[in-house]
């Protein structure tokens, strides 16, 4: 298999799905639509949807059209996260993918706005999906649970709250769970479920995502402390600035590394447990040294 061959053919798949799953830019509130598809549109890695077709094909998902759509909603979440968590009221950052942040470039004003609609706007994309009523159902019972007060925003609120504080070991790890491995373990879980998978084998992807979720979080702030802004298209020394201890400042450069190798190793683990797949094998290899 040709990795990078393959990977740019998946992603340029689900930029196209993405696209055309958009709210056209128009009426009185354009201009607020406009900075939702910026966010969005503005490439990212798209890890998320690739997990989610990973876990999809890895559970004997067919045909994808009907994924499609949950792979939209889950990058719109994504995306709205990160409008959010850039706010000057967040981690005040002005750089996002290499350009301006949502907020720097439309204002804090439509920037809040821009990632409220994301977030309720993924929701309805969700619900056009083609896939059965039953599984649209439980994707979207997935999807509410995993990004809301109990998953990802649960997480960003005890991340914020914690700022300039020494966390314990089991908040630390908790902030890690719910504001980034939520995301994933939902995309993975959406991805079982939409492949008709049974509960025992959804629930298999949700641990493998916590330890994805968990490796993916402690490389980000390797990367805040070791890259660079041009390399990572993002301003470096983030938390620093925002005085946030880290799993680096909490357990140090060497420790860290080893945590992002042992978990996902973790997670290989828990797939070949299901035969395994060797482009989704090598994403999470990957992603163990990414650059950005
Ligand atoms: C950044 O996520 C925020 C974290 C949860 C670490 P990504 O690294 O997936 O961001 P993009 O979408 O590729 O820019
Ligand atoms: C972000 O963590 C987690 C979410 C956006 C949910 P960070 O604040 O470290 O993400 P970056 O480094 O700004 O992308
Ligand atoms: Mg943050
Ligand atoms: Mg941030
Ligand atoms: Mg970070």
């Amino acid at each position: 298999m040709d990795f990078e061959r393959e990977l740019s053919e998946r992603i340029s798949i689900i930029n196209n799905a993405i696209d055309e799953l958009l709210p056209e830019e128009a009426g009185p509130q354009r201009n607020m639509l406009s900075a939702c598809a910026y966010s969005v549109r503005n490439g990212g890695k798209r890890i998320r949807p690739l997990l989610m077709q990973c876990a999809y094909r890895l559970l004997g998902g067919g045909d994808e059209k009907g994924l499609y759509p949950l792979m939209a909603a889950i990058e719109m979440i994504h995306s709205a996260s990160l409008v959010h968590d850039d706010l000057p009221c967040m981690d005040n950052d002005r750089l996002r993918r290499g350009k301006p942040s949502t907020w720097a470039k439309y204002g804090v004003d439509m920037g809040t706005l821009a990632g409220d609609g994301l977030l309720i706007y993924a929701f309805e994309t969700l619900s056009g999906s083609v896939l059965s009523e039953a599984v649209r159902l439980s994707a979207f019972r997935i999807l509410a649970e995993k990004s809301g007060v109990h998953g990802m925003i649960g997480g960003q609120a005890v991340d914020v709250e914690l700022t300039g504080n020494i966390p314990d070991p089991d908040t630390l790890r908790f902030i890690y769970e719910k504001k980034t491995g939520a995301l994933i373990e939902a995309a993975l879980m959406m991805g079982a479920a939409a492949a008709g998978a049974d509960q025992a084998s959804v629930s298999s992807m949700e641990k493998a995502g916590r330890d994805i979720g968990m490796a993916f979080q402690i490389r980000d702030d390797i990367l805040d402390v070791i890259s660079t802004s041009e390399e990572l298209g993002k301003s470096v020394h983030s938390d620093d600035r925002n005085a946030k201890i880290t799993w680096v400042s909490f357990y140090g450069l060497d420790q860290s590394e080893k945590d992002v190798r042992r978990y996902t190793d973790r997670a290989l683990e828990e797939i070949r447990s299901f035969g395994g797949d060797l482009f989704f094998e090598e994403l999470l290899q990957r992603l163990i040294d990414r650059k950005f």
